[in-house]
């Protein structure tokens, strides 16, 4: 079954994208609430991913690009809210997200691509050329 990757449109919010990003976690947003806050991530230049399968989404990615005063300005991106919906898990689709948002970063640029995931995923990550790299810390608000 064909995998298209592309930009988040406002009618991606009624069609899969939400669902997807709730195997993540609890999205607790409205369709209106949702698509303002499309609005604001597109402002502040935000790139959001979805898949789609069989007319719908089933999976979505995020890249923020970052321009650092270290390494002489240079660009880095860093990935966010990968997330399949349950029933379309292992069958690509994360991989084919996580493939774009990467091969976006360095096409813009950016010297390195940074991202956190479970410790059960880095096999998943490792074989779309990731590897370990420091430790995730939080602090909770
Ligand atoms: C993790 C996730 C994005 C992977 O997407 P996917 O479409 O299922 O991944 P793919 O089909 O491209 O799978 C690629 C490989 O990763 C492995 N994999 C996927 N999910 C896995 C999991 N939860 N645990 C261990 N391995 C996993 C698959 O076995 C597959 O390996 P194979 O091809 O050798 O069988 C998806 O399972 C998901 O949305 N999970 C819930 C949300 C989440 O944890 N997001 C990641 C936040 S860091």
């Amino acid at each position: 079954m064909e995998i298209i990757v592309r930009e988040l449109t406002a009618q991606d919010l009624s069609e899969g994208f939400l669902e997807s990003l709730a195997s993540l976690a609890e999205v607790r947003l409205t369709p209106p609430q949702a698509l303002e806050v499309l609005r604001n991530r597109q402002r502040a230049g935000v790139r959001t991913y979805v898949a789609r399968m069989q007319g719908q989404v089933v999976g979505t990615a995020t890249l923020l690009l970052e321009q650092k005063f270290i390494h002489g300005g240079g660009l880095v991106g860093h990935i966010e809210d990968v997330a399949v919906r349950g029933e379309y898990q292992g069958r690509g689709v994360g991989s084919a997200l996580v493939q774009h948002a990467t091969e976006e970063a360095r096409k813009r640029g950016c010297y390195k691509v940074i991202l956190d995931c479970f410790e059960h995923l880095v096999p998943f990550y490792g074989r779309l050329g990731y590897r370990r790299h420091n430790f995730g810390l939080r602090i909770d608000f």
